[in-house]
């Protein structure tokens, strides 16, 4: 019974078989080989690992090679900061003569003794111009009347008596301004007693292109009873209407003509656009150190404060006069005219005799310290100040003799409002017949908004014929 069981038990094997049981019968056969199927299900894992290893190398040899780039990357990084920070401490102690591969100290540059070779160093300096002439074409008081000068006559309105258009555009030329010449006639009777009885003078036909002080003739009174008044540039057209110490928040859209004038990517000065290529500072923000003129750069259309986008400079002219705060102006050309726009436009210079009283509220503007003892403001400040008169100003008790008539004092002598270091060069501007004029240019000061001590800033009035010689001087 137990062999037939036995029997039973073989005879399915020898019949149909399921997989299963095929695979046992299989068994036997494998163990012929030189391995057995225990060895096998271990060895099969094995031929897996076998490939495996490869692919475990090329992940680790991926992983160095992205970390050794990325350390190239962050040394490659640290050297290049660092590299332009060093270049930055370099550029702001030496000048480095091109042709002959050397630093000298940046105090050698333009100090009128040539240090590299082929004197490059003395190349592109800041120049001194004294005007010792009446430049002869003026416009006088708030409505801006034409006058003409000469030795013998002295200074004559001019009538509109066959004036034409080419007058216009020939004059505003002679003012350094091409932008959109405008003239307009006003009544004689309407000028004020000082203009009203003359001397005149008159355009002689056919001389539209000639200078207007020879294009000219004396006359006792205007035929057509009118003289002229010319405006000679888009000028003066800020948006809506104060750190600066104790001012507030400013737009550029709303003071465009603003310039920060920067050296090595840095704020040093501010500086008033009068065209699209000459920018009014002052004459203190360009020496010792800072007479190179290549270094310079002009950036415009800007609140907030940044070293990108700005124009270069290829011309500095400071008043040939300056000296001990007196006649603190200079003037700086741009190497190409800048095109217009909002956030960027000229300030009008004033006419002679703008006729500002103490009291006159004038604003100035800047990125200078916030405080005495500050740092430089990110964002432009403005403030609104009086003018106060000369008299005060120069009494013993604020400064005295130190007071020319170079200057004029805006502030309040309660101390609190004020322009403040790095605000220098800057406008002081006033409104009038709408338009913004540059009526004084940041100059000096003992320390900022302190009682008593209010901010000087350079006279423009008492300026204007030299800002229009050097204009014209160097076209
Ligand atoms: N000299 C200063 C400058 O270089 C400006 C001084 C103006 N000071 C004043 N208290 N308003 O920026």
């Amino acid at each position: 019974m137990s062999e037939s069981r036995v029997h039973q038990t073989k005879q399915p094997s020898s019949g149909v078989l399921t997989k299963t049981q095929q695979a046992d019968t299989q068994q036997p056969r494998d163990t012929t080989d030189p391995l057995n199927p225990l060895q096998q299900a271990v060895l099969r894992p094995g031929r897996h690992r076998k490939p495996m290893t490869p692919h475990r190398n090329t992940a680790s040899k991926r992983k160095r090679v992205v970390l050794t780039v990325l350390t190239v990357i962050v040394v490659l990084g640290i050297l290049v900061t660092a590299g332009y920070f060093i270049k930055q401490l370099i550029d702001t102690k030496y000048y480095f003569c091109k042709r002959s591969i050397k630093f000298i100290p940046l105090d050698k540059a333009c100090d009128g003794t040539s240090d590299c070779t082929d004197g490059e160093d003395e190349l592109t300096c800041v120049s001194s111009f004294t005007d010792n002439t009446t430049f002869p074409v003026r416009l006088i008081t708030p409505a801006g009347v034409l006058q003409v000068y000469n030795e013998g006559a002295g200074w004559r309105s001019v009538c509109g008596d066959d004036w034409t258009e080419k007058h216009t555009a020939t004059t505003c030329q002679q003012l350094g301004y091409t932008q959109n010449p405008q003239r307009t006639v006003l009544s004689v009777t309407a000028l004020g007693a000082s203009l009203s009885k003359g001397p005149f003078t008159a355009v002689q036909s056919g001389t539209g292109t000639s200078p207007i002080q020879t294009a000219t003739i004396d006359r006792t009174e205007c035929r057509t009873g009118q003289v002229i008044s010319l405006t000679c540039s888009d000028c003066g057209q800020g948006g809506s209407e104060e750190r600066i110490v104790g001012g507030t928040d400013a737009l550029i859209q709303d003071w465009p003509w603003q310039v920060s004038l920067q050296q090595n990517g840095g704020h040093t000065c501010g500086g008033s656009l009068v065209s699209p290529r000459w920018v009014v500072s002052a004459a203190h923000c360009f020496t010792g150190t800072k007479r190179e003129v290549g270094r310079w750069r002009a950036v415009t259309g800007k609140t907030y404060m940044s070293s990108l986008g700005g124009a270069t400079v290829d011309r500095i002219v400071k008043n040939g006069r300056y000296g001990s705060n007196d006649y603190d102006i200079a003037m700086v050309r741009l190497s190409s005219p800048l095109s217009l726009g909002e956030g960027r436009r000229p300030v009008c210079l004033p006419p002679k005799d703008l006729g500002l009283i103490a009291g006159s509220p004038l604003v100035v503007t800047g990125w200078g310290y916030l405080e005495e003892k500050g740092k430089t403001s990110a964002s432009l400040q403005k403030a609104s100040i009086p003018l106060i008169s000369r008299e005060k100003c120069s009494s013993p008790a604020i400064y005295g003799s130190n007071i020319t008539p170079r200057m004029i004092c805006a502030g309040l002598l309660q101390g609190g409002v004020d322009a403040c270091q790095g605000d220098s060069g800057g406008p002081l501007v006033r409104l009038s017949s709408s338009r913004w004029r540059l009526v004084g240019v940041v100059s000096w000061g003992v320390g900022c908004a302190r009682q008593g001590r209010p901010g000087v800033y350079s006279n423009v009035d008492q300026l204007l014929n030299w800002i229009h010689s050097v204009m014209e001087e160097n076209q």
